[in-house]
């Protein structure tokens, strides 16, 4: 016979896996039990159902499929929410026989929610097999198997881990944060809410950019989101605050300007920053810029009617080229480019035929998936590596050309 000792729990708690169901669970632990402890002919489960327990996995002789609560050694154990230790099964007022050949039994209740969700039950030939010793250890193993199967806040923890993150944008640019976050967290699952036919954000006022990233937020909320990522400059600098107290228990990432990095790349050079006029404009740029500016030269540079460039796909046209030339060839030479748009990354080898080889260029995902990678970890929240996610596309263009792009856009076919 085993002892039962501290190894022995150990076994225990490798085999009862919090992932799996919690029948699952109880198969194993049922199993276990019933050969790892001598002299037994049952070891199961009966699992709270209403005011019944009803039979669950266990090992021996087929049994009760049902037991009421106060009848019984089982249900005296649940009505009390004690162990009951039985020497002598017939000396047990109430004792209900399932199997002829048990001489002594033993009861524990399991809990979840302060609550008695369960019984664990052995059965034994022997008269008085069950020690005070038996006792303490059965204790020790059913709390595992509680914790282990009836933890609802690590279940439920881990359930929420296998939700989606959604990622919002004013239309496909987002993409690039997103292709950021995809090749940092491939087992992940994605949803991703473009809002092409209200694109640009960047040229609207603050109000309608709030009113129209609250709506593609709840959108990706009725997909049970795990966490919010707003992968567009513009509506970062108008919605996220709001967004972070209307979803105060959920991770919500937004992106900003990579000045950061490319100031520290060029200390003391000019670093240019193209974005929207409203994410320029808007009270967290001025932030960024006043923590920067002693250390380099930000050119800020409106780009209206870029990120249109990209939303139509033309990711390298004379036109482009043109464009590019007359908004940024005032502002060079330069040090540094900082994409302060998610659309831009898609335009960058256009960008930097403008700008010339020297100038590094920064983009805002890397920083922004690297965030969310951090906040799910801190949160419990993280997919286990070792599966491919799926992303899903969604715009509320509602055709699939958009689609199309987007997939291009992604997977760069
Ligand atoms: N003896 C139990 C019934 C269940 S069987 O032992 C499997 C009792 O009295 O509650």
């Amino acid at each position: 016979m085993a002892v039962l000792d501290e190894s022995v729990l150990l076994e225990l708690d490798a085999l009862v896996d919090v992932k799996e169901p919690v029948l699952t669970g109880l198969s194993n632990a049922a199993a276990w039990i019933y050969h790892t402890m001598s002299d037994l002919n049952w070891a199961g489960f009966y699992q709270v159902l209403g005011n019944d327990l009803l039979l669950g996995p266990f090992q021996g002789k087929p049994a009760c499929t049902v037991l009421h609560r106060g009848k019984g050694v089982c249900g005296t154990a649940w009505e009390l929410d004690q162990v009951i230790r039985v020497e002598d099964v017939h000396a047990f007022p109430g004792h209900i026989a399932c199997d002829a050949a048990s001489a002594s039994e033993i009861v524990l209740p399991l809990h979840a929610g302060g609550r008695v969700v369960a019984v664990l039950d052995l059965d034994s030939p022997v008269p008085g097999r069950f020690s005070a010793e038996d006792e303490a250890w059965l204790v020790r193993a059913a709390e595992l198997i509680e914790s282990k199967l009836y933890g609802f806040q690590d279940r439920a923890r881990l359930h929420r881990a296998q939700a989606p993150i959604g990622v919002l944008d004013s239309g496909v640019g987002g993409i690039s944060v997103l292709r950021a976050m995809t090749g940092l967290m491939p087992a992940e699952d994605y949803i991703y809410y473009g809002d092409s036919l209200n694109a640009p954000y960047g040229t609207k006022t603050a109000e309608e950019v709030q009113r129209l990233t609250f709506h593609a937020a709840s959108e990706l909320m009725g997909y049970g989101v795990k966490a919010l990522v707003v992968a567009c400059n513009t509506a970062t600098s108008a919605a996220i605050m709001r967004l972070r107290e209307r979803y105060p228990d959920m991770p919500v990432i937004g992106v900003e300007p990579a000045l950061k990095p490319a100031a520290k790349a060029a200390p003391g050079g000019r670093v240019m920053v193209m974005a929207t006029p409203m994410t320029l404009s808007e009270h967290k740029f001025r932030e960024l810029t006043a923590a920067y500016c002693n250390q380099v030269r930000i050119l800020p540079v409106t780009c209206e009617g870029l990120m249109e460039f990209v939303e139509r796909g033309e990711l390298d046209s004379p036109e482009l080229d043109a464009y590019l030339r007359d908004k940024l060839g005032p502002h060079l030479p330069v040090d540094a480019v900082v994409l302060g748009c998610t659309h831009y990354p898609f335009v960058a080898d256009a960008i930097r035929k403008a700008v010339g080889s020297k100038a590094s260029i920064w983009e805002g995902g890397p920083g922004a998936a690297r965030e969310l990678q951090r906040r799910l970890q801190q949160a419990g929240l993280l997919r286990e590596p070792g599966r491919s996610g799926e992303v899903t596309f969604l715009n509320s263009l509602q055709n699939e050309a958009v689609l199309e792009l987007s997939r291009r856009l992604l997977y760069g076919n």
